[in-house]
């Protein structure tokens, strides 16, 4: 009997299983209804009494073993049956559709170009602020409406204030703090609000703001500086207007408008028959916010101004709701694929 059962070790080991009909044959021999360890088994009433139990012991781990080889054998063939498939050349690709930058994305690359032409360098910082760089530092009064609960996203109140910033003007206070003039620095990046979702306004959207202090930068510099953005953005037929405005860190203050291009100028719905696209804020900065940073404001003087890239987009490709920026809905970004 136990010569028996070590053939059948040897065999179970051995027994060719490389394909599913040898794996079929395996599974009948030795583990089928009528397989030869069931066989074995019904010998065991010939066995000698005091052998019985270490014989019965071998044949269980005959039976093991067999069944694990069988299953072993069985995910292998499995396996590279899988692999076969893998490696089946003659079966056709599967189409894989460009994507498009997305045209928020595209109009910061282009609003970037502009300023680096003229050795704006780019400057970034975090979006979770403190309340100095995105207040204090920037001349707001304690009291400011901005600073209230209704705009800002608070994030942790009392002594250790933290918000989400509401403008990149927080990263202008950083450069202003870690580097010497001259600067000339734009900061694109995105901004919250606390404010409801509508086709007009959302929670978060994106600025590019830039910052000049030198010796002797005038508000003349400003203008020129805005008057080269327009006319490169939208067109060299493009005007500029000013309108008084006030900011906190600026003084004094503007609003900018850029000359409607759609209807040159001659009046439509998008410009409400004004003839005019407001388009930014700007200003002289303020010799406070210069102090705050310790630039000294007798010897320096700067101009900053701020910019919705949702709005230079909207005017860009006459997308009139704000909340389709932020779906991805792929039959709107599409259509800001190049080429089309
Ligand atoms: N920080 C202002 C805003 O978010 C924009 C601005 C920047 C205005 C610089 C003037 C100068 O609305």
């Amino acid at each position: 009997m136990r010569d028996k059962i070590a053939e059948i070790v040897k065999e179970i080991i051995q027994e060719p299983v490389k394909t599913p009909e040898e794996l079929e044959l395996f599974r009948i021999k030795y583990l089928g209804s009528k397989n030869t360890i069931k066989e074995l088994f019904s010998e065991l009433k010939n066995v000698s009494n005091e052998s019985k139990k270490e014989v019965g012991q071998l044949l269980n781990g005959l039976k093991n073993q067999a069944q694990e080889r069988f299953d072993v054998m069985k995910i292998k063939l499995e396996n590279s049956s899988s692999e076969d498939l893998k490696i089946d050349t003659s079966r056709p690709g599967d189409q894989i559709e460009n994507g498009s930058r997305h045209p928020l994305s595209l109009v910061r690359s282009e609003i970037i170009g502009i300023f680096d032409r003229i050795g704006f360098v780019v400057s970034e910082g975090p979006e979770i602020e403190d309340d100095w760089h995105n207040f204090s530092a920037l001349n707001f009064p304690p009291e400011h409406p901005a600073r209230d609960m209704q705009d800002t996203f608070f994030i942790e109140k009392g002594e250790n204030e933290m918000a989400l910033r509401t403008h990149t003007s927080s990263v202008q206070v950083r450069v202003m703090e870690s580097e010497k003039p001259p600067i000339r620095t734009i900061s694109p990046g995105r901004v919250y609000r606390n404010e409801a979702i509508s086709a007009r306004s959302h929670c978060f959207f994106h600025q590019i703001e830039g910052l000049y202090i030198d010796k002797d930068v005038s508000f003349a510099d400003l203008k020129q500086t805005l008057l080269y953005f327009a006319q490169e953005m939208f067109g060299e037929k493009a005007q500029i207007r000013l309108r008084p405005s006030y900011f906190p860190f600026t003084e004094p203050s503007a609003e900018v408008d850029v000359s409607c291009t759609l209807c040159k100028s001659k009046g439509c719905n998008v410009c409400k028959y004004t003839g005019w696209l407001e388009i930014l804020g700007c200003g002289m900065v303020d010799p406070n916010v210069l102090e705050l940073s310790n630039i000294d404001s007798k010897t320096h003087s700067g101009f900053a101004f701020g910019m919705g890239v949702e709005r230079i987009a909207q005017l860009k490709y006459r997308v009139n709701d704000l909340r389709l920026y932020s779906e991805n809905d792929i039959r709107f970004l599409k259509q800001f694929t190049p080429g089309i």
